[in-house]
């Protein structure tokens, strides 16, 4: 059995950091001990790994993640299981939580057993599903105890994509019903579709056919209304409810409300959403003000196509201090690659057409620490909203997302002082561009250990293709 003793580095937990070694027996943290002890303690390890300057975390929980989602157009996201979770793991990120999606007409286990059969033998970290719920019929709601029984414990509702995913406020409602009463957590993707889709069709009509028509028909007080909602769903159908991928002040607002009130409401946001804004797709340029974006085709704005839509720096500002505050529990990343050439092209001329999503399950821990270094959040924030919390909302608490005696070895060395520069040229992720091109961020990706195994040193990835393993999830525990 293999015994690593990580030795020097500084340890970080969301209750405080501290000089540190922790102490791997086999796949499981078996202590954590004062700096140097371990001798004394007669551990005999079968390698001692140096973190000395380093930062030593838990391996991240990625709890939003696409891999080989399939689009409106019928293309499927770009990265496979094996591809996402190796760049996952170059990113620090050892556990990710994807979506299988149901197909109307088709039950939850047919998704279920889809989804087992893309990430099994193909993934290199441990994977755990979610269940988006599109066809909300007596027949899908009687299933919910059974995926319940099968690990997967939050499911997912869309207010938005009326005709794909859509479902009604009283589909949301009755869906949202027998989530509670089997004790599971209902996710919402809260935008109001109906309005949306109005807009659309008059932007369309109106020949308004570039990517910042994505911004412009997609307000964010439609998120906000819509967050609201499904809040007031929530409350009716006494369910805990997690708005995903929060974009917006106004459905910020609407869950700081809640929570004020004491609901059980959570939040999570996206890193898209705290460093990239709406001029990416060319919105100010289309609206006569001053753009910062270089490119001079207004179809790159196709990159940046994800729903929520990309807002204004006044929305990044109030999610960074939602996250501060508490309001929002997670960052996730929303990892739904598609390549620019073949993918997002499709909707040159039409942008209803540009499949919907970004790439990011590699970039997600830099860009959090970089939060860190420009002193939006502390090292602590960082890895309760990256590991901990989303560990403990969906039930993988803890034996994921913890530096504790027993809890997975799943341990990043964290170099919070080395620069390097975020690309396509050099990133991971099967696609061929990066949202975050030429952005300079502070801390790397050292060393990874997964359950136990040094699965990334020297800049080379070891990890045997396959080696992830299936997470049953319990229900969420309280934060
Ligand atoms: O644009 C996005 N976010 N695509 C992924 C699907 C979703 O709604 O999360
Ligand atoms: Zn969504
Ligand atoms: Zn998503």
């Amino acid at each position: 059995m293999s015994k690593l003793a990580i030795t020097g580095g500084t340890l970080v937990t969301p209750e405080g950091s501290f000089a540190g070694d922790v102490l791997v027996e086999g796949e499981h943290i078996l202590a954590l001990v004062a700096p140097g002890s371990w001798q004394e303690l007669g551990f005999v390890p079968t390698e001692v790994l140096d973190a000395a300057g380093k930062l030593v975390i838990p391996g991240g929980v990625d709890v939003h993640t696409h891999m080989e989602m399939p689009s409106a157009g019928g293309i499927f996201s770009s990265d496979s299981f094996e591809t996402g979770s190796k760049a996952a793991l170059w990113g620090g990120t050892t556990t990710i939580v994807d979506f299988a999606t149901q197909t109307p007409g088709h039950s939850l286990k047919e998704a279920l057993r889809e989804w087992e059969g893309r990430a099994c033998g193909n993934s290199v970290v441990d994977y755990g599903f979610h269940m988006i719920v599109s066809d909300v019929s007596d027949a899908s709601l009687a299933e919910i105890p059974e995926m319940i029984e099968r690990g997967v414990t939050s499911f997912k509702l869309f207010m938005a994509y009326p005709g794909r995913l859509y479902s009604d406020d009283g589909a949301i409602l009755r869906a949202m019903q027998v989530i509670a009463a089997n004790g599971a957590l209902a996710q919402v993707h809260a935008e109001n579709g109906i309005a949306i889709d109005v807009l659309v069709a008059q932007a369309v009509a109106k020949g308004e056919v570039d990517p910042w028509a994505h911004v412009a028909t997609r307000p964010s007080i439609l998120e906000g209304e819509a967050t609201h909602r499904a809040i007031v769903l929530a409350q009716v159908a006494g369910a805990k409810v997690y708005i995903v991928h929060i974009s917006a002040l106004e459905a910020l607002d609407e869950v700081t409300k809640a929570r004020d009130e004491g609901l059980e409401v959570y939040g999570e946001t996206c890193p898209q959403y705290l460093f990239l804004s709406e001029d990416a797709l060319g919105w100010a340029r289309a609206s006569g003000a001053a753009s910062s974006e270089g490119s001079t085709d207004p179809f790159e704005g196709a990159k940046y196509v994800c729903s929520p839509p990309l807002r204004s720096q006044e929305h990044q500002e109030k999610l960074w201090e939602g996250i501060r505050r508490g309001d929002l529990s997670t960052v996730a990343t929303d990892h739904c690659p598609y390549c620019f050439k073949g993918a997002k092209e499709l909707g040159r001329g039409d942008f209803r057409k540009i499949p919907n999503g970004l790439p990011g399950v590699e970039n997600r821990m830099d860009l959090l620490h970089e939060g860190v270094v420009q002193k939006r959040i502390s090292l602590e924030r960082w890895v309760q909203v990256a590991c901990t919390a989303p560990a403990k909302l969906f039930g993988l608490y803890p034996r994921k997302g913890t530096l504790a005696p027993g809890s997975d070895a799943d341990i990043v060395i964290y170099d919070p002082e080395k620069r390097h520069v975020l690309s396509a040229s050099s990133h991971h992720m099967a696609v061929d561009y990066s949202v975050y091109e030429g952005m300079e961020v502070t801390g790397e990706v050292d060393t990874v250990i997964a359950r136990g195994e040094v699965v990334l040193r020297n800049q080379e990835l070891v990890a045997k293709p396959g080696r992830g393993e299936y997470l049953p999830r319990l229900l969420p525990a309280p934060i």
